[in-house]
């Protein structure tokens, strides 16, 4: 999986905090997108000044947000996302795992 930007939505949350934690030391690229309904920052403040971290608060239900974070991570972009096709706005991109 090297080179690939993950998006990790609920990532402030139980879960997808500790998938942050294992990409990043995995040396990858994480943005996280979470609205801090249920998640709590204090998750993910220990990553602020990575490098490879970045914190978006938004909604997974916020298509226009979400086709544009994809498309910002370039190639190779990995999410968190469950979609019922697995083929990301027909992008043809995977999910790996459910976290919402
Ligand atoms: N924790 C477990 O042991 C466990 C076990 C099996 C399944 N699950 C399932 O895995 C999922 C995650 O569990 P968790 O314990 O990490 O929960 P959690 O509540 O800690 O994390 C969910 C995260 O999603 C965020 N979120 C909610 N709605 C959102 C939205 N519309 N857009 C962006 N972010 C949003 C929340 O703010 C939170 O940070 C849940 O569906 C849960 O039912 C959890």
């Amino acid at each position: 999986m090297n080179g690939q930007n993950f998006l990790v939505t609920g990532g402030a949350g139980f879960i997808g905090s500790h998938r942050v934690d294992a990409l990043l030391e995995a040396g990858q690229a994480v943005t996280v997108l979470d609205d801090l309904s249920v998640g709590k920052m204090r998750n993910v403040t220990h990553h602020l000044n990575h490098p490879n971290f970045h914190f978006v608060k938004g909604s997974i239900l916020d298509k226009k947000l979400v086709t544009q974070l994809i498309d910002d991570s370039g190639s190779g972009v990995r999410t968190g996302l469950q979609v019922p096709d697995n083929n990301l706005f027909g992008r043809g991109l995977t999910s790996d795992y459910s976290v919402v």
